[in-house]
């Protein structure tokens, strides 16, 4: 019974999210995008038709990270039509799972048919090296908890959605053929969220590294999931901003990876901005 409601009450609050964004804006978007660290100012490609603060949307999840702005933005980047999330929340900050995965349900509800996800993460594959960029070829959820928990949203998705292919594979080759263009060394691998804040211990990087991680991060997979049930089309880059715990000698900080997010910003702009251009012919 509880689930129940909890179910009907998400779904209601997410119609008045839309509600409050349709007062605003008409924009029908083609690709959602969730700038990860560093992205913040990526905005300053866009020809932008409209900008919503996230306090603006009522009952919107609002980030307390430093360094994490908060709004959406509405516009062109070459000629796609876009909405940039500028600032998501982490299951971290105390929101509930369901509530870290509202503001991409929302850009789903607007129209966009594609999700592109970035991040910063930890590198687990020893080819790795801080900067390094990887696409996300598949995830493992198994260490944060599944956003589609609870009774099902029918006017979403199904029950118990196949998750064999979440990261598109047209998409996928679409970033894989711009990195090749723009020069980038294009790794690849398999994401792992943790619900942080703290970082992994250098124990835990060896658990992942067993089970296939090839990169540690707290956030997109929940997210890549909730997209995924309601019929998005998902793919992502993370960058890798430093080597995980252990594998780096060095203690970790949120400084070091803000300052590698931050200078990694070029080039991450620049294979984002050439992938999504051609995601916007397809
Ligand atoms: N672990 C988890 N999340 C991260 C890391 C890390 O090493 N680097 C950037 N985000």
């Amino acid at each position: 019974m509880k689930s129940e409601i909890n179910s009907k009450i998400m779904y209601e609050k997410l119609q008045n999210c839309l509600k409050c964004v349709r007062k605003k804006t008409d924009f029908v978007p083609k690709v959602a995008l969730v700038l990860g660290s560093g992205l913040g100012d990526f905005a300053d490609n866009i020809d932008v038709e409209c900008i919503i603060p996230y306090s603006e949307i009522e009952n919107f999840p609002v980030s307390s990270v430093l360094g994490h702005k908060g709004n959406y933005i509405f516009g062109t980047l070459n000629g796609v039509k876009i909405v940039c999330m500028q600032g998501r929340v982490h299951y971290y900050e105390g929101y509930t799972v369901q509530d870290v995965v509202l503001p991409i349900r929302l850009m789903g509800l607007m129209g966009a048919e594609i999700l592109f996800l970035t991040n910063a993460s930890g590198g687990i594959n020893s080819g790795f090296k801080a900067g390094d960029f990887m696409m996300i070829t598949d995830h493992i959820s198994s260490f944060a908890p599944n956003p589609l928990i609870g009774q099902n949203i029918e006017e979403l998705g199904t029950r118990f959605p196949d998750m064999s292919n979440v990261y598109h594979p047209e998409l996928c080759s679409v970033i894989e053929e711009t990195a090749i263009e723009d020069g980038i060394d294009l790794k690849k691998g398999v994401y792992v969220q943790t619900t942080g804040p703290s970082f992994e211990s250098p124990a835990e990087i060896q658990m992942f590294k067993l089970l296939g991680a090839d990169a540690v991060g707290m956030s997109t997979v929940v997210e890549a999931i909730a997209a995924n049930h309601m019929g998005m089309k998902v793919c992502g880059i993370s960058c890798v901003c430093n080597m995980a715990a252990g594998i780096s000698p060095n203690p970790l900080t949120h400084a070091e990876v803000q300052a590698a997010a931050t200078e990694a910003a070029p080039l991450f702009k620049k294979i984002v901005t050439d992938s999504i251009t051609k995601m916007g012919k397809l």
